[in-house]
């Protein structure tokens, strides 16, 4: 059932304490990845995990988002539009800035990635601050895409990024 696949999900899932600086812990998912069961199972929970209709595209965040997103597309039968950290896209690109802890960095998507109101679901790994998911509504909604929701594999809840996201529904599989 599908409790019994989220536990499965979340076993392959390793907290490495201090990394990359210290106090934060760490979520690998590279556990996980590397289980073909749980990876194939982490993948169909998603797509499972999806209410409506059937995205046109997924959106998928470099570089941990291109591994779920590209993935679910396939399953899908969707397109898959990288949205890249700065100077990556070949051709021209909107771009948005985002705070991290210190500082901020910028994410960029292909002007010409999908057409007015496509539909379209962005899917990360992880859903920390938010400020990277946040980034990618800007972009999709500079695109005119129609945005079916957010799905992430893993959710920190306690940094409670969820409630400044009231643009589109947010889904995770894991919660910590
Ligand atoms: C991680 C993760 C998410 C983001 C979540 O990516 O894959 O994209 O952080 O954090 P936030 O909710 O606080 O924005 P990272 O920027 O470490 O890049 P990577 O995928 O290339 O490792
Ligand atoms: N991205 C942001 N915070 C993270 C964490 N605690 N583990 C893995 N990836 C992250």
């Amino acid at each position: 059932d599908r409790e019994a696949a989220v536990a499965q999900v979340q076993g392959l899932i390793r907290d490495i304490p201090d990394f990359p600086k210290p106090g934060i812990v760490f979520k690998d998912i590279t556990p996980l990845l590397g289980d073909a069961e749980g990876f194939h199972l982490a993948v169909d929970l998603l797509a499972d995990s999806i209410e409506g209709p059937t995205p046109e595209y997924i959106v998928g965040t470099e570089s941990r988002g291109f591994i779920f997103g590209a993935a679910l597309a396939y399953q899908l039968g969707a397109g898959f539009i990288p949205v890249r950290k700065p100077g990556k896209l070949p051709s021209e690109v909107h771009a948005c800035e985002y705070q991290l802890e210190y500082g901020t960095d910028a994410l960029e998507v292909h002007r010409d990635a999908l057409h007015q109101g496509a539909r379209t679901l962005i899917v990360d790994d992880l859903l920390a601050t938010g400020g990277t998911a946040r980034a990618t509504g800007d972009l999709l909604r500079r695109l005119g895409a129609e945005m079916l929701g957010y799905s992430f594999v893993i959710e920190l809840t306690f940094l409670a990024a969820r409630e400044h996201m009231t643009d589109a529904p947010v889904h995770s599989l894991v919660q910590y």
